[in-house]
């Protein structure tokens, strides 16, 4: 099941008062055009630590950097907005593929989120405990083609996508890569797992997800869920959940602080 969540500005001096219940994912997305105003930005900037200002410095294109700037602002504020420290108070570390995790102040329970951001668009899911991942992509990006899908995809997957006619194929293969990310990124595992080990079944409702090996894994735990946050961009997260336990994600948007004063 899925239902939007009211929006929430983007205001570091007053993060919005925030709850998550048991077996509730909240995937917020921002739309980075909309965030252009210099003062507000460097009020984001003034949250970020000097190594991450450091990282982000690094990134060659400004629209890098400023989704850079988005994301980290974006993450500080969901921490404040659900656990009550101020936005810069939050200190992170990374797992052994990258994955990002709060590493200070402990909480309990536990927040799990995770991060992803694309042309335009930033993207962060939030839950109690369970791991949990989030893809966006942008389909306007330089279009992929189904020598990718035949490389990396699972044999149904490519399979799925070659009965396609040509005008559904970008909307199809994103279905797939945007899963495919999804779960990869809730496991942690990034690009160390083969793309061709696991498949999902687009026809399912939820999607459903199967495994071969070298990926040990069980499909009865995993949640799916697809969206469109704009014309332009596809959406996929997922969730592990004990067997048969309640799931709910909600879906919102995050406004410019100050936006319809
Ligand atoms: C790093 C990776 C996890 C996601 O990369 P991506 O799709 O390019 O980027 P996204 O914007 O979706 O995600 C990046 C964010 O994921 C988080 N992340 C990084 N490593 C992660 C990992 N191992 N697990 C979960 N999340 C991770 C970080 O928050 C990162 O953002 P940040 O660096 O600004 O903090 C990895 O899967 C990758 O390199 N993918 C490349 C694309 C690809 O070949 N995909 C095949 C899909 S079929």
């Amino acid at each position: 099941m899925v239902t939007p969540l009211p929006p929430f500005a983007l205001d570091p001096s007053a993060p919005p008062r925030l709850a998550l219940a048991e077996g509730e994912v909240h995937v917020w997305c921002l739309f980075a055009e909309r965030f252009g105003d210099a003062a507000a930005l460097a009020r984001l900037a003034d949250l970020m630590t000097p190594d991450e200002r450091a990282r982000q410095s690094r990134f060659v294109r400004a629209r890098d950097r400023h989704l850079q700037l988005l994301a980290r602002a974006l993450v500080r504020v969901l921490f404040s907005a659900y656990a009550g420290e101020p936005p810069d108070a939050w200190r992170f570390g990374t797992g052994p593929h990258g994955k990002p995790y709060l590493a200070a102040p402990a909480l309990a329970p536990p927040l799990a989120f995770n991060l992803s951001h694309t042309e335009g668009l930033v993207a962060a899911a939030f839950t109690l405990r369970d791991e949990v991942g989030v893809d966006v992509e942008d389909l306007d990006r330089r279009a992929p083609t189904l020598d990718v899908a035949r490389r990396f995809f699972a044999p149904s997957e490519v399979a799925r996508l070659e009965a396609e006619p040509p005008e559904r194929q970008t909307d199809v293969f994103f279905a797939f890569w945007t899963l495919k990310e999804a779960y990869l990124k809730a496991r942690g595992l990034g690009l160390s797992a083969p793309l061709a080990s696991f498949a999902f079944d687009l026809d399912a409702d939820p999607p459903a997800i199967r495994f071969a090996p070298p990926i040990d894994d069980e499909p009865a735990r995993w949640r799916f869920v697809r969206d469109a946050p704009s014309d332009r961009h596809r959406l996929a997260v997922a969730v592990a959940r004990p067997a048969g336990a309640a799931c709910h994600v909600r879906i919102g948007r995050v406004e410019p602080a100050g936006a319809g004063r």
